[in-house]
């Protein structure tokens, strides 16, 4: 889960700055919390065999390239059928300005057999399948930076993981889909993932218009279109972006309760808030009124990762950056107007 966000700061300019969104973080946390250890000895089992699981998975070249395309579909669709009947569901929250679907895998426990295409168009039924009573809803999304392709991978590989790890019984998985509502939405700029480039880093917006795999097909940032309660310009036309139209309409049909944003670049936790009423560079810490909650899972999160612990990610570009704890209010780290 080194996935990470992307960003470009404005007051360096022609360099790009990366950052994980500490919401996104969320799902490890949840995942260690449950670990109780009673069940220490059946984990450490499980464990074993998630060791051989994905170690014969990449023996068969599972993990050593991207899912373009229809593959992406098909992979979920995969990871899905991993699972016992009832757990998961894959629908599409609305389509790219190209007309690529915007997929998310739900992941719960109970969910009951999905419905024909036909009879739920009959019966008016949401293909996501009915909300659970007192289940909280939890959400991922990956790849909004078209070319920032690692978390788009890795939520295919967790929901595999996840769907997997629940028919084996492992106590933690199943306790978590027996107790939680997971929503995996792996790419939501499917058009900029296609068009993106291997080894073509940090081209963002200094290119031609529109080479880059960062932006949609319109050219548009989606992390830079949503509404901003400190915004002072006119909030963005949402015909432009029909991929963030459609990630704000779902939102609204939903009650989720914990959210993250995986993006490429730099190895850290970000928590809201990204920006304050004063938009001051970089130094202002804009607290959220959850605050303590936010840097609690952050450095959950951040603590159980590698690099993302030690704060000093020594990324290229940027070698003498750090970040203590592996974490950082977004506003305190630069301010995004
Ligand atoms: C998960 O839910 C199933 C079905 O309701 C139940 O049989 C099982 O005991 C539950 N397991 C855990 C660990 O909560
Ligand atoms: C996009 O990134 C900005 C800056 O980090 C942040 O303010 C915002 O929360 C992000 N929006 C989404 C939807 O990821």
């Amino acid at each position: 889960m080194a996935s990470v966000r992307e960003e470009r700061a404005p007051w360096r300019l022609g360099r790009l700055r990366r950052r994980l969104r500490s919401p996104p973080l969320l799902l490890l946390p949840l995942l260690l919390l449950l670990r109780s250890s009673a069940q220490a000895a059946h984990i450490k089992k499980a464990e074993a065999t998630t060791t051989t699981v994905a170690g014969s998975e990449a023996a068969e070249g599972q993990f050593d390239h991207y899912y373009h395309e229809a593959a992406l579909g098909e992979a979920l669709e995969a990871a899905a059928a991993a699972g016992p009947p009832g757990l998961a569901r894959l629908f599409s929250i609305g389509s790219s300005v190209e007309g690529r679907p915007l997929w998310v895998l739900r992941l719960t426990a109970g969910l009951g057999p999905p419905p024909t295409a036909t009879a739920a168009a009959a019966a008016g039924l949401d293909a996501a399948g009915p909300l659970l009573p007192g289940r909280p809803q939890v959400k991922l999304v990956g790849n909004m930076h078209g070319d920032e392709t690692v978390s788009r991978q890795v939520l295919v590989y967790l929901a595999r993981e996840l769907a997997s790890g629940y028919r084996r019984g492992d106590p933690r998985l199943v306790r978590l889909l027996n107790t939680t509502d997971v929503y995996l939405l792996p790419s939501l700029n499917p058009d900029g993932f296609e068009r993106a480039r291997e080894g073509d880093c940090g081209l963002g917006d200094s290119g031609p218009p529109g080479t880059s795999g960062r932006y949609n097909s319109r050219g548009r940032d989606l992390n830079r279109s949503f509404p901003d309660q400190f915004s002072t310009g006119k909030p963005p036309s949402l015909d432009e972006v029909p991929e963030v139209r459609a990630l704000i309409d779902w939102i609204r049909k939903n009650k989720f309760v914990l959210s993250g944003n995986l993006h490429g670049g730099s190895v850290v936790a970000s928590y809201p808030f990204d920006d304050s009423p004063k938009h001051v560079a970089t130094g202002i810490y804009s607290k959220t009124s959850d605050d303590e909650v936010f840097r609690y899972l952050a450095k959950a999160y951040a603590s159980n990762h590698p690099i993302m612990k030690t704060g000093e990610p020594h990324c290229p570009g940027d070698e003498d950056e750090t970040f203590k704890d592996g974490i950082t209010n977004g506003a305190h780290w630069y301010d995004v107007e």
